[in-house]
């Protein structure tokens, strides 16, 4: 195969789940760039409606927007058969929704916790069990990208509920992959570092944030969710063909202190 066509999507039906904003609009961008059809999806479908036709006009592909709560098991099978009924089925599942509540362990309300857990992980294990399913049963393979973090191997005070929530989707990553094998499903695991989004702007963008970046990270800045492109369309696309139970870190360094 040519090195660059087995990067290439075209024909291919791709959800992102959370890709109304930050990483999972870079990635619903770079699939769309390399000719997969877009699902965008999210719990208020009206967040989604300006990504999905914002990727439509710059790149020509088709692109949707669906409401989809993943912590909701009701919600998962209908998006399913909507995203079917509309556009086929999904050959490329990247579970990005997520969401941070920093908390002290003796301030964290149960509540909390199980809000965390329920969307970084319940999350990617319900939607991936109803894709994966799809996948199986039509014997063509597919593709299945969890985003965790660098959170899952790094700890961080007032972070006990996202960091034990991307350690566990990082392992629920590699169990997939080791079950799914057989059916010629690669699941792989995305971990970034600090990316400028919705979810980080706050902490990066203020003094503290600015200096903790230069002090923490090797290249001395945040990500630009667009570069998140590259490896998202790589784990999606053929390239990646012997590749599973990965993990890939992107996160300028960081990690290697
Ligand atoms: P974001 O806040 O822009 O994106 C999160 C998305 O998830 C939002 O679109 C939100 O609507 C969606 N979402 C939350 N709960 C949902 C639910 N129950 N059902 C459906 N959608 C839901 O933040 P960002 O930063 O783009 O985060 C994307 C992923 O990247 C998350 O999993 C996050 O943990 C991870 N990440 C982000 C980093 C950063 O520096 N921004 C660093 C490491 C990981």
């Amino acid at each position: 195969m040519i090195a660059l066509s087995c990067f290439d999507l075209s024909g291919k039906v791709a959800v992102v789940t959370g890709g109304g904003s930050g990483i999972g609009r870079g990635i619903a961008q770079g699939l769309a760039e390399a000719g997969a059809s877009v699902v965008i999806a999210s719990r208020r479908r009206e967040s989604c409606t300006d990504a999905a036709s914002e990727i439509a006009d710059a790149t020509g592909a088709r692109s949707l927007a669906l409401a989809l709560d993943v912590t909701d098991a009701a919600s998962v099978d209908t998006f399913v058969d909507e995203t079917t009924a509309e556009l086929g089925s999904i050959d490329i599942l990247v579970n990005n929704a997520g969401m941070i509540e920093e908390q002290l362990i003796f301030e964290m309300a149960e509540e909390q916790w199980d809000r965390m857990l329920d969307t970084n992980v319940k999350g990617a294990f319900l939607l991936s069990k109803k894709v994966a399913a799809g996948m199986a049963n039509r014997a063509r393979g597919g593709k299945i990208i969890n985003v965790a973090s660098i959170a899952a191997y790094v700890a961080w005070p007032k972070m006990s509920a996202y960091c034990a929530s991307k350690a566990a989707c990082l392992q629920l990553t590699k169990v997939m992959a080791l079950e799914w094998a057989r059916y010629d499903i690669q699941v792989n695991a995305i971990l970034p570092g600090y990316f400028l989004t919705p979810m980080s702007r706050d902490f990066v963008t203020s003094d503290e944030g600015a200096r903790a970046v230069k002090a923490m990270i090797p290249m001395r800045r945040v990500a630009d969710p667009s570069e998140i492109k590259g490896l998202a369309v790589m784990l999606a696309s053929s390239a990646s063909s012997f590749i599973t139970g990965g993990e890939f870190t992107i996160d300028g360094g960081q990690s290697c202190r």
